[in-house]
């Protein structure tokens, strides 16, 4: 147990080691220190907001952090390393009665324009990072929305971008990382090369602190863009669509997220519990065809129009969705072949049923379609792949999301998860296909889906030799 003298004695000593020599790394301690207060909310999934931190250290730079983990493991103390707090998993990013190290602090960015890398610390999410690099006509590879934090690109990230410059992660040139005994180095393909490999889509929070990321940048214009909103009663119209996006779209500037939205209240009136939304996102002024299947069918919205910037499509308006939708919230994922196979229709049925056979049992369902293109997966490759080394597309993930309601009673909570899990695992993945990790459930395992899972696990041992991350910290099992 971790007592009120230890975390204290911690807490101040990390503040004196780290204002007499090593920065200045503040730290909160108080429950009641809005600092405290904030890094304790601000989570996507709720439920992390039940857990208390002893105290919360915000690092300046890799020295603060290298002198947090060292303090730490000296303690005994358990701990959790925080960047945009959108990982729905317990204990990833949150901790209870040991120490939360919040990257908030880090949030220095730049491009050196002689290279075209751009460098940035862990603590500014995608929607500050996008908007910075926007004024050198520049972006990096990160998420879809603006408010998720950079963890995303160490589990791959996925962004509309993906087709033309792979995942996020394959996009990394150099990591500064703090290893898990302090010392401070970096990993890139000459550098602690078996670290780069892990860092570049086997998760966050295994091998090491990630402390500065160096990345090549993209070149970015105006984007054709927008939202469409359909009614429940063109739900099969679209799922066709989506299957023909998905299979034979061959445009890697255009790019798809389709996303079946349910609420709780029962469809008494016009299916207005149900609704459909498709982000359509063009990298650059004329999509041609490439969304026509999805134009095609009546929407009751249509916000799509040429000449919108980066930022503004990683803040598309979503009813119900994402940031609004901070609550109670659990990710599973699917990995399915596209072509031959009918599991696009099966994962839909399943899921309309459980969302209408379970009203009342939770707030909000969503399904969520992600093409994974060939171009992708060429572009990944050509970059020298990542953890996942991701077979040809096209094949795709679907996403399911379960928001259950606040204080659900354990027993009722566990039920509905399980439930929700039977229904997913009734549409099992595809063998050798990559579960998405950034999107799983922890039970679902999914660095056991890589081809390089052997690999992953050789460099876990040679990294966290003595199982300080794996016994103090939340995070994906490598047994
Ligand atoms: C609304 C929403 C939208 C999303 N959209 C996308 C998307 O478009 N594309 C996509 O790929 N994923 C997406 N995701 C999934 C997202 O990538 C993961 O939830 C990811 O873990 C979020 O990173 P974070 O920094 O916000 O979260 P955190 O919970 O802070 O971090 C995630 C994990 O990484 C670890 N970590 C974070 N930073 C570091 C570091 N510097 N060094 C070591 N470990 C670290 C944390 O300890 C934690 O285990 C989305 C999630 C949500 C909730
Ligand atoms: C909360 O803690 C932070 C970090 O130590 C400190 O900088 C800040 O002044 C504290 N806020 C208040 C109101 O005490
Ligand atoms: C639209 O759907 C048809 C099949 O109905 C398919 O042949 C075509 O390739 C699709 N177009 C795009 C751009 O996905
Ligand atoms: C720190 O950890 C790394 C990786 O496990 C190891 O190679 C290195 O020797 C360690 N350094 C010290 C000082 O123990
Ligand atoms: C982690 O747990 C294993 C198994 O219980 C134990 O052998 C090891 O010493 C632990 N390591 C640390 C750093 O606590």
């Amino acid at each position: 147990m971790f007592s009120l003298t230890m975390f204290l004695s911690l807490a101040l000593s990390v503040v004196t080691v780290s204002t007499s020599s090593l920065g200045d790394a503040q730290v909160a301690i108080s429950p009641l220190n809005a600092s405290y207060i904030d890094s304790r909310h601000d989570y996507w999934n709720a439920r992390q907001s039940n857990y208390s931190p002893s105290c919360v250290v915000y690092p300046k730079s890799s020295q603060d952090v290298s002198v947090a983990i060292r303090a730490i493991r000296e303690s005994g103390s358990r701990f959790a390393v925080k960047a945009g707090g959108h990982s729905p998993n317990n204990f990833f990013s949150s901790v209870d009665q040991g120490v939360l190290i919040d990257f908030k602090s880090m949030t220095a960015k730049s491009y050196d324009a002689a290279t075209t890398l751009a460098t940035y610390e862990p603590g500014s999410n995608w929607g500050q990072l996008y908007e910075f690099y926007q004024q050198y006509d520049r972006t990096v590879m990160g998420g879809r929305l603006s408010g998720v934090g950079t963890g995303l690109a160490l589990g791959g990230g996925l962004s509309y971008l993906a087709p033309q410059y792979g995942m996020a992660c394959d996009s990394f040139t150099e990591l500064e990382v703090v290893l898990l005994n302090g010392t401070i180095t970096t990993a890139s393909t000459t550098s602690n090369p078996d670290l780069f490999f892990g860092l570049r889509g086997g998760g966050g929070n295994a091998f090491g602190v990630v402390t500065r990321y160096t990345v090549q940048s993209h070149p970015i214009g105006k984007f054709y863009a927008g939202t469409l909103i359909y009614v429940l009663d063109h739900a099969q119209k679209v799922l066709e669509a989506t299957h023909d996006f998905i299979a034979y779209n061959i445009d890697p500037k255009a790019n798809i997220l389709v996303t079946y939205e349910t609420l709780t209240t029962p469809d008494v009136l016009l299916n207005l519990d149900e609704v459909i939304v498709v982000f359509i996102v063009y990298d650059g002024a004329d999509p041609g065809a490439a969304f026509s299947n999805f134009t095609q069918i009546p929407r009751l919205l249509d916000t799509s129009k040429p000449n919108k910037a980066y930022t503004e499509v990683a803040d598309m308006p979503i009813p119900y969705t994402a940031e609004l939708s901070r609550a109670d919230n659990v990710f599973r994922i699917g990995a399915h072949q596209i072509s031959g196979s009918d599991a696009y229709r099966e994962v839909y049925d399943r899921y309309a049923a459980w969302a209408d056979a379970n009203k009342g049992l939770y707030v909000f369902v969503s399904l969520n379609f992600y093409p994974v293109a060939r171009s992708m997966t060429d572009a990944s490759r050509a970059r020298g792949g990542n953890a996942m080394q991701m077979p040809d597309g096209p094949w795709f993930w679907v996403n399911y999301l379960l928001s259950t309601p606040p204080g659900l009673l354990l027993d009722l909570h566990d039920r509905v998860q399980a439930s929700f899990r039977a229904m997913v695992e009734a549409t099992p993945s595809a063998p050798g296909l990559p579960l998405f990790l950034n999107e799983a459930a922890v039970d679902q395992r999914p660095l056991a889906s890589f081809p390089t899972y052997r690999r992953l696990q050789q460099i876990k041992r040679e990294y966290d030799p003595d199982g300080f991350f794996a016994n103090k910290t939340g995070g994906w099992t490598f047994d």
